[in-house]
């Protein structure tokens, strides 16, 4: 883990605090219990008065919105809350248009702040309504789900969905503050819980065996919401997002360690139609078990890890094979040219993030798409033998 990042942990009392190491436009990501009713007075200290206007949904407004509106109002800088449609259908052309429109009305100037308050639906939708209004305005992050308290609200990727895939319209946009409170995940459903877990154990997955060593220990803690637990957990995967992050902000390289999974997970959700028939988190379980699979098939990761990596999974309830998608079963050449989709295709040869044991995944750009499908029929064939 990276030295780069700043960890200020120690503060007695006060939530953990994690930097995003980019220089000018470095900041910091809060995380504790009980946040939300700090909200007014930590934007206001840090980022000084500005009108702020609150991006949600319908099911964080439920909620939560009560709380982060009292908090705002009692530092004098709530202009208004617009509430949209939970579910991914929402991060849309159709929705950033009249959201755009909404925040001009409620008089968000270039000193104005958006923020973002719900999952990763909203924080990429917001995020990117940020990025073109008035040219680029400042954002805050507060996360509501384990998913995006872990990834999606740090590191600066916002934008939205369209006919042709995902998140292929956006920005690079960074938040001015990120505020997890860990309180708001208890009302989270169970399954987007799960989901959101299976993005922490991509960080130890990717770069730190000690942390998923300690997440097969501990992870019943985690979903308990032991407070040292649930912390130690969302820092963790933090601090290994902002080294990255700070590393690499636009993705030439390093970053590209985030997508561990991603490649097969993507055409998974893209197969269901980005329905609740298969959450990103899910897709994604099932893609990092695949890709440990197919780095043993290659040859590059001893026999038995990828076995390890399932029967974790499988212990917090998140599928590992193909054959737990619900539904109809995608068939080889619908997944290789819903990959062929993915936007890491490179000169007719697949990116994919493969690992040489737990805790070392690395990017191979040369991945020959015979490997790929042979793999795939494997599994495919695997899973009806049985
Ligand atoms: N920008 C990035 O770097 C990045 C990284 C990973 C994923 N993403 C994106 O994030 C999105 C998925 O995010 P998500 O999993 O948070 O989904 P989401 O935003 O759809 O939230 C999941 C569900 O939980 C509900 N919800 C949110 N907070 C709640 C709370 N505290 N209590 C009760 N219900 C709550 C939402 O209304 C929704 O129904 C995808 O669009 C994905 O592409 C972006």
């Amino acid at each position: 883990m990276s030295d780069a990042v700043a960890d200020r942990t120690a503060l007695r009392d006060g939530p953990r605090a994690v930097t995003v190491p980019l220089g000018t436009r470095a900041y910091d990501v809060l995380i504790g219990p009980g946040l939300l009713t700090e909200t007014g007075r930590l934007i206001a200290t840090r980022l000084g008065p500005a009108k702020c206007a609150i991006v949600t949904d319908e099911n964080v407004a439920r909620r939560h919105l009560a709380a982060l509106e009292t908090a705002l109002k009692q530092e004098g800088v709530h202009v208004g809350s617009i509430v949209l449609k939970p579910g991914e259908a929402t991060k849309s052309f159709s929705e950033l248009a009249p959201l755009c429109e909404h925040l001009l009305e409620l008089g968000i100037e270039r000193g104005g702040l958006v923020v973002a308050f719900g999952g990763g639906v909203i924080g990429d939708l917001a995020g990117f309504a940020a990025a073109i209004l008035r040219r680029g305005v400042r954002f805050v992050q507060i996360p509501t789900t384990l998913l995006a308290q872990v990834d999606s609200s740090v590191g600066g990727k916002t934008g939205i969905d369209t006919a042709q895939g995902k998140n292929l319209i956006g920005a690079f946009h960074q938040p001015s503050l990120v505020i997890a409170d860990t309180d708001t995940l208890r009302t989270l459903p169970d399954r987007e819980m799960r989901a959101g877990y299976a993005e922490v154990a991509k960080y130890g997955l990717l770069g730190d065996a000690a942390f998923f060593a300690w997440l097969e220990q501990n992870w019943r803690s985690v979903f308990a919401f032991e407070p040292a637990a649930l912390a130690k957990a969302i820092e963790t995967s933090v601090k290994a997002k902002a080294g990255i992050v700070g590393r690499d902000e636009t993705e030439q390289g390093e970053r590209a360690l985030l997508n561990l999974g991603h490649t097969f997970g993507h055409a998974f959700e893209a197969w269901c139609g980005y329905s609740d028939r298969l959450l990103h988190g899910e897709a994604i379980a099932i893609g990092m078990c695949l890709a440990f699979r197919f780095s043993e098939a290659l040859g590059k990761c001893a026999p038995g890890t990828s076995e390890r990596v399932a029967v974790h999974f499988a212990a917090v309830g998140l599928p590992t094979r193909m054959s737990e998608i619900p539904g109809a079963q995608p068939d080889v050449p619908a997944l290789m040219r819903l990959m062929g989709q993915d936007k890491k295709v490179r000169q007719g040869k697949l990116t994919f993030i493969l690992a040489r044991a737990v805790g070392e995944a690395y990017v191979a750009h040369d991945v020959a798409p015979e490997r790929v499908s042979d793999f795939l029929a494997r599994e495919i064939a695997g899973a009806s033998g049985r």
